[in-house]
């Protein structure tokens, strides 16, 4: 049974160091907003309920996760971490409190759970993560005491002998849902360089009487946070190299791990190989040996066993078994391409479904179309789904030839086992087995060009 316990994220800082008109929160890491990545280490935990303290730009964080479970609590104008999580009072009850911030998103459920432990078995009323960093920067300092921890002092306000310390806090805090824990938050002072209400100032405060742990935390990797680009940038590459060495353990070949861009929510089988400049984004699932890429974009997105897709764009596709896509087609919403079809060079298909064995080799646009088994899809045909009001669907029956360059009128109806002649501008149901000619026929003139003279230039 999981403890009774909240979670407030903290949420609503300005991230000045992003330098960003985006709230650094929705600053994207693996593909997925940081937010999303603490979230989810905070629904490890169980809360009873989960709080995102939002400031200013609290508007686009509301939005973008207003399918969610959690309580947003507006700070206002934010005035420090300690202000933060005062602002939370009202929103939780349980016991204990877990205090996430918005901008540390690798830390791992372990970590979180392992303090929460530490907390109730030594029953501290503040308790924190700490962790050791050989350059500690701009990372509050914890300072001990014969061992005992007694204060954290921000970077800012740190002496230089308070400066070389290597253990600095996580900015991760448990605390005791108690009427001293609001009181001191509702007493912290701004008499700092930053002229904020620290949270960390609570340690100093019930330090004396042995209510404060502080739990190190290794690796120290899994606790970083992120205040600029040069932050994002590190933790992708370390979330991106975890995410890689575990496919690759897990048996997946990335001959280039370097290379590949993978969510953490993607899904990949034994023996496929991601070559490249490949990204699998969002909820992608790829089956047992694919080669994806190289150059391969796919973005929720499922492909199935034995396929192969590269050079090519996915969104919210699916590719069934040992189907070949690309080199450069483009797979947008509700595509779907039969076991073993064949979709090759700029080839666009939208919301419409390939059955087995489908030819759609170049230059084609398939939307809003069924295409039944084996037809074949002429280079340069194009389905004309849109009347500039309306979208309409096309239906192509199993066998079905549909030659080069043709313009199927939708709605229509291509039969099974039809032929549309190329360069045919189909706007009437062509039935099973016939022949749709459908351009005008051709004039020769014998000797026409001979008779024409020199022209002026
Ligand atoms: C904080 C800690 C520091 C710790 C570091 C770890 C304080 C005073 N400092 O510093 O000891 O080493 O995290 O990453 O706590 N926020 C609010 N409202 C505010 C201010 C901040 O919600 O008024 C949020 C921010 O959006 C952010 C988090 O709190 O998600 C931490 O704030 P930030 O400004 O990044 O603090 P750090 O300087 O990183
Ligand atoms: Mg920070």
């Amino acid at each position: 049974m999981a403890n009774p316990l909240d979670v407030v994220i903290l949420a609503a800082g300005k991230g000045v160091r992003m330098r960003s008109r985006i709230p650094k929160v929705l600053h994207p890491l693996a593909g997925l907003p940081l937010l999303e990545h603490v979230l989810s280490a905070a629904s490890s935990l169980q809360p009873a309920t989960t709080v995102v303290v939002v400031g200013p730009g609290g508007q686009a964080i509301r939005e973008a996760f207003s399918n969610r479970r959690v309580t947003f609590v507006d700070q206002g104008e934010p005035l420090g971490t300690g202000h933060a999580v005062l602002a939370a009072r009202e929103a939780v009850s349980a016991p204990l409190l877990v205090v996430l911030p918005g901008d540390v998103p690798l830390v791992p459920p372990q970590a979180l759970q392992e303090l929460v432990e530490f907390h109730l078995k030594n029953k501290f009323i503040v308790s924190f993560l700490s962790l050791e960093l050989p350059e500690p920067g701009r990372y509050g300092r914890v300072v001990r005491q014969e061992g005992q921890v007694v204060r954290i002092v921000e970077a800012n306000d740190a002496s230089p002998a308070e400066l070389a310390i290597r253990e600095v806090n996580s900015g991760i805090f448990c605390l005791s849902n108690r009427p001293e824990l609001w009181e001191a938050l509702a007493g912290l002072s701004r008499g700092n360089a930053q002229g904020e209400y620290y949270l960390t100032d609570l340690v100093e405060k019930f330090a004396p009487g042995g209510g404060v742990g502080a739990l190190p935390w290794s690796p120290a990797e899994d606790l970083l946070g992120v205040n600029d680009r040069l932050d994002l940038a590190r933790l992708e590459g370390i979330l991106q190299g975890r995410l890689a060495r575990g496919l690759m353990q897990a048996g997946v070949s990335i001959p280039h791990p370097q290379a590949v861009y993978l969510s953490p929510k993607a899904k990949v089988g034994q023996d496929t190989v991601l070559w490249p400049h490949t990204y699998l984004w969002g909820e992608t699932q790829v089956g047992e040996g694919c080669e994806i890429g190289p150059g391969t974009f796919l973005l929720d997105s499922h492909v199935a066993a034995g396929a192969r897709v590269w050079f090519s764009v996915l969104e919210g596709a699916m590719v069934e078994e040992e189907a070949r896509v690309g080199p450069y087609a483009h797979l947008r919403p509700g595509a779907r391409i039969g076991r073993r079809a064949r979709v090759g060079n700029f080839v666009e298909v939208k919301n419409a479904q390939l059955g087995e064995g489908v030819k759609a080799g170049h230059l084609a646009y398939i939307g809003d179309a069924e295409v039944g088994p084996h037809a074949n899809i002429g280079a340069g045909a194009i389905t004309c789904n849109y009347d500039g009001i309306r979208k309409h669907r096309t239906e192509i029956g199993a066998g079905a030839f549909i030659g080069t360059n043709a313009a199927l009128v939708a709605p229509i109806r291509i039969g099974e086992g039809a032929y549309v002649a190329a360069g045919s501008v189909v706007t009437q149901d062509v039935p099973p087995y016939a022949l749709a000619l459908a351009r005008p026929p051709q004039h020769i003139k014998p000797g026409w060009a001979k008779g024409r003279g020199e022209s002026d230039g």
